[in-house]
């Protein structure tokens, strides 16, 4: 036992002297993120028109928690040139955008392409080139044309064609100069969250229309990968990816092990294994937990729609990188089926487990978000492990307070512990490529409003110049951006 103590002391020791030294690799990329509804504004401007979260908040503003919506935002249609100067001042390689589909694509469908859209996302696109800063191009982060959910959005199979014909024109449009892509952001909140009634279209329908939406995500973005494949790759020779929100989990106690496991394949596996798992498909025990559940509840067919061997290999490979969201870890709990409550209710209620808190970690503002830089790590450990993908950009990461203050100390201690968790990874043998800090300015925070804050440069929301201000978090990003360290200080001090 005194042995025991002593090897994991030393090794603690060890890691947290070495730190200092241990600088990024040369390739490894720097980067911010925002996306189209949450900073844009312009709602309504020139031919654009109107997607799920413009109607859903002009027609419920009461879900957001401050009875706002994306209407103007940061205006960044407007203040474009002043982002990027940001994205300068901070000395990133990159800068995560996306494109708002109903400012391309008015209509949804490809007959039709805006004018206005395109030399908006052009001249972006362009500035950031300018700058030597990569833009890295979201195609859809959640904003579906209103048109196409009338027609029952990403429950319709027919989304599939709707969204690569919108992939098409994306990348016709941009691909020469456009070399990372992303095709759908965190697809589990569109479904989960979406037919979960806690997300847009906002609909409770998680049983059917949830499971529906999950196999068309996979299909969609499959299907504008190897368009890509085939009619640009030769082309331009870019990247392609899907991005995944990967919450950590761990059981609470021993008891909770299988339960994690399978709470792990339901979050993650149930969008990922289809992309990069060897078999493809869905996770088997998923597939096989869901069908019990739907065969018990008398429903013919399994409710989590099964995949024909055409559509596995089909799905299967269509990835370049591996792209993780992450923001926190959780403990899972064991629990009867009437108990299991929380954020992402259904899922958890299938499986009969609830997610918990470890006390001894920190809180961020959220009841869900508990500060465990370790379980990123241990991400990307189990990506590398259960997936054989090693290669892995770091999509988004950052922190929400509800403390607009510039001195958001706490902000930086997250962002460093969470890099020092990437450079440990990195040290084992793990290829993490790039890091995307999650965000580069305050933005509208879906349903928390304004009322949450997750950037390095604050936002005055009260000024028609929506003024943008670095906060520490900006002056330490910069600082690692230089460096390319986390052996940082300011005025003398280290920041440790
Ligand atoms: C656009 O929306 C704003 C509200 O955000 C409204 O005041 C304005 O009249 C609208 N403009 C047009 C052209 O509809
Ligand atoms: C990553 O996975 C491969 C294949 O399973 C394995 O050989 C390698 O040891 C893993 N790397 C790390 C750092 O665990
Ligand atoms: C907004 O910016 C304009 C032009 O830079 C400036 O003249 C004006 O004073 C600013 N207004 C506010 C409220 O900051």
């Amino acid at each position: 036992m005194g042995f025991v103590v002593a090897v994991v002391f030393c090794i603690v020791v060890s890691e947290s002297w070495s730190l200092q030294s241990l600088t990024f690799p040369k390739e490894f990329k720097f980067g911010v993120a925002t996306a189209a509804y949450q900073v844009e504004g312009a709602w309504n401007i020139s031919d654009k028109s109107e997607s799920t979260w413009d109607r859903l908040l002009h027609t419920h503003p009461s879900l957001s928690d401050d009875g706002s919506n994306g209407d103007v935002a940061c205006d960044s249609y407007h203040l474009w040139r002043r982002d990027i100067e940001m994205a300068v001042e901070l000395g990133v390689d990159m800068y995560r955008i996306s494109i708002a589909w109903t400012r391309l694509l008015p209509n949804g469908f490809a007959n039709y392409i805006s004018e206005d859209g395109k030399r908006f996302y052009n001249n972006l696109i362009d500035g950031l080139l300018e700058k030597g800063i990569e833009p890295l191009v979201t195609i859809y982060h959640w904003d579906l044309p209103q048109s196409l959910q009338d027609l029952g959005g990403w429950a319709n199979p027919l989304v599939i064609d709707w969204y690569s014909d919108y992939a098409r024109v994306v990348f016709t449009l941009f691909g020469d100069r456009v070399k990372t892509w992303i095709t759908i952001n965190e697809a589990l909140v569109i479904c989960d969250g979406g037919y979960g009634k806690t997300w847009v279209p906002y609909i409770d329908d998680m049983a059917i229309g949830g499971y529906l939406c999950n196999k068309h995500v996979l299909l969609a973005h499959a299907k504008a990968y190897r368009m890509y494949d085939e009619e640009f790759r030769p082309l331009y020779h870019g990247k392609v990816s899907i991005s995944n929100v990967f919450f950590w989990y761990e059981p609470e106690t021993p008891e909770d092990e299988e339960a994690t496991k399978l709470t792990i394949q339901m979050w993650e596996g149930r969008y990922a294994h289809a992309v990069y798992s060897k078999a493809g498909g869905w996770p088997p025990e998923i597939e096989k937990f869901l069908a019990a559940n739907s065969k018990r509840e008398g429903y013919p067919t399994p409710r989590l729609p099964p995949f024909t061997q055409e559509e596995i290999d089909y799905v299967r490979g269509t990835y370049d990188f591996y792209s993780l969201n992450y923001y926190t870890t959780r403990l899972v709990r064991r629990v009867k089926p009437e108990e299991a409550g929380s954020w992402i209710f259904y899922g958890n209620k299938e499986l009969g487990i609830a997610i918990v808190n470890d006390p001894s970690w920190p809180m961020a503002s959220f009841d869900w978000f508990a500060i465990h830089p370790e379980g990123l790590r241990k991400v990307l450990h189990w990506i590398n492990n259960t997936y054989g993908v090693s290669n892995v950009l770091i999509t988004e990461n950052g922190l929400p307070t509800y403390d607009a203050s510039l001195y958001d100390f706490n902000r930086v201690s997250y962002i460093k512990s969470h890099l020092e968790q990437i450079l440990l990874a990195i040290k084992d043998g793990i290829n993490v490529i790039g890091y995307t800090a999650w965000a580069l300015m305050d933005n509208f925070e879906w349903l928390s409003g304004y009322t949450v804050k997750f950037g390095l440069y604050s936002v005055d929301f009260t000024s028609p110049n929506r003024t943008r201000t670095p906060r520490e978090s900006a002056r330490f990003y910069s600082s690692v951006t230089r460096t390319r360290s986390l052996n940082t200080t300011r005025h003398g001090l280290n920041y440790y």
